[in-house]
Parts: structure tokens; sequence; C-alpha cells
């Protein structure tokens, strides 16, 4: 497997956490804000956690935040609270976060991970507005310099120059874990690692899980017969055009090819799904 400074391509972030539920969260409050967000409270008695239907043994205190058009933006789901929960436990020293969120994903660097300083990038003035003071809140006694919050495009702020070093950068800015965003992220992965300190690390949220979806699609792919591979994907599988595009340079890569050992060619796609970068 290629190494990659700063990043461990193999950490998982979805596998299941046993503590996550002993660590005291802050949440936002629910109501109406300027501009027409609003939060809702609700209990769940059920979810789903990575992909399989859970009944919860107690009702899950949850936030639910809808964007001025009235469409649910993010929530503080079950799944979500595990996935933060690793990220954190995995985090150190002065982290740089790209994407405020719901303010999650710091409480748990705090509460279980090494944090000590914390500088969120987020683009969002509505949600800096919202979630920042709670947030400060959370973390006043557990690190030892104030929440540092900065409206501000993550990305842009990766391209530009070096100013300060972090310990960990944690990413998590796109919307859904789909595959078809690795190249985008691998891209935004290497600025990042420009970032760190010696003995520093690059997270991102649901990386491990979208590398398995590509070597699931990339597995159903190769296993057709090396003719009918491409018209599988199109007509059978009906792949969109990003998933086309995506999986091109597995087909081009094995094309005549009949293959006697599945397992070495998917190893050559988790590297190449690893290393690709774009836009
Ligand atoms: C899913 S949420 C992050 C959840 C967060 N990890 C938590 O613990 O609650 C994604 C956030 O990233 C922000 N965002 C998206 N693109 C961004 C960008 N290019 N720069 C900065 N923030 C961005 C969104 O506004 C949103 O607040």
């Amino acid at each position: 497997m290629i190494e990659i400074p700063g990043f461990d391509p193999m950490f998982d972030d979805a596998m299941w956490a046993v503590n996550w539920q002993a660590i005291p969260v802050a949440l936002i409050p629910p109501g109406e804000h300027p501009g027409g967000f609003r939060v809702e409270r609700r209990f769940l008695h059920e979810a789903m956690i990575f992909d399989r239907p859970y009944r919860l043994s107690q009702p899950f205190d949850c936030r639910f935040l809808y964007d001025p058009e009235g469409r649910l933006w993010m929530s503080n789901t079950p799944q979500e609270h595990i996935m933060m929960f690793n990220n954190g436990s995995a985090s150190h020293g002065h982290v740089l976060v790209g994407g405020l969120g719901l303010g999650l994903y710091p409480q748990y660097a705090a509460a279980v991970g090494a944090m000590t300083r914390c500088t969120v990038i987020e683009h969002s003035p509505a949600i800096r507005e919202i979630v920042e003071p709670t947030l400060s809140v959370a973390l006043a006694d557990l690190i030892s310099e104030p929440l540092n919050v900065q409206t501000a495009d993550i990305e842009i702020m990766l391209a530009g120059p070096v100013t300060t070093r972090y310990d960990t950068v944690f990413l998590d800015t796109w919307p859904a874990m789909d595959p078809i965003y690795l190249p985008a992220i691998n891209r935004l992965r290497d600025q990042a690692r420009r970032h760190l300190a010696p003995g520093g690390r690059v997270l991102l949220w649901g990386y491990r899980w979208m590398v398995q979806l590509f070597e699931q699609a990339c597995a159903q792919v190769l296993i057709r017969p090396a003719h009918a591979r491409r018209s599988w994907l199109e007509t059978d599988a009906k792949a969109e055009p990003p998933v086309l595009a995506l999986l091109a340079p597995v087909l081009d890569h094995f094309a005549g090819q009949s293959l006697e050992d599945l397992d070495a060619a998917l190893v050559w796609c988790r590297q190449h799904i690893i290393t690709v970068t774009g836009a």
C-alpha cells in the first residue's frame, strides 16, 4: 500500500464505538434564527447506523437544522456522533477544522482526543452565528485557548500560503459519503498536508467508507467478462455520468483482461482511488 505522509487511508471513522454515549455533548438550542434558519428538537427512538436499523435503548436527543427554504440541512444523528467520536479520538494538539456544522467533532476531540487548541473555518455566517456560542462554552474548560472560528472558505485557505502548522486537520465539508467526491477530497487532503506540523495528521470524514464503496463498485464491474463491462455499467447498472467518469480509469486499466484474481485487481483500484486527484 502506498504511503501518504500525514494520512492513513485505512483509518475507519465508520467503525462501531462503545463509549461515545458516555461523553456529554452540548447541542444548539432549538428556535428560530435570523435569515429564516430554524432548529427543531426531536427525540429519536430508532436510527440507521452504518446502513443498519437500530432501536435505541433510550430516546436520543436530536437537533434538526432547517435552511430558510425549509430543507433539512444537518442533524446530530447517532451515526454522526459515532463518526465524530472516532475522528475526535484520533485528534491531537492544535486542530484545524474545515466545516463547523453542529459543532460535535471539536467536543469529542477535546473530551476523548488530545486537542489543545481549535481553529474552525466555516463559510456560512448563519451556521457560525447559530453554533459558535454553544461550542465556545462547551470547550471553555477543555482547551487552553478560546475557540477560534473564522468565516472563510477552507478550500481557499488550504490552497493558500502556509502560515500556521497544525497537529491535526479535520475536514468534513462534502455533502455525502459518496465516492464521486474522492478525487476532489484527495486534492484537498494533499493541500491540507502542507499545513501539518511534524507528526501531524489529516482526518477526512467518511474516507474509508467511500473507498470501500468504490471498491464494491469496481468488483461489480470487474466480475463481468472484459468485453461486457462498459455496456453493463451503462445499460444494466444505468450508471450516471459522474460514476462512469469515476470508473473509467478502472475500465481502461483492466481493458481486455479477464481477471483470475479479483482481490489483486481491487488492490490496484484502492491504490488508484486513494491517489487520484481532481476538481
Ligand atoms: C456536515 S457539516 C460538519 C459537521 C461537523 N463535523 C460536526 O461535528 O458537527 C459541514 C459544514 O461544512 C461547512 N462548509 C461546507 N463547505 C465549506 C467550505 N468550503 N469552507 C468552509 N466551510 C464549509 C458547511 O457550512 C457545514 O457547516
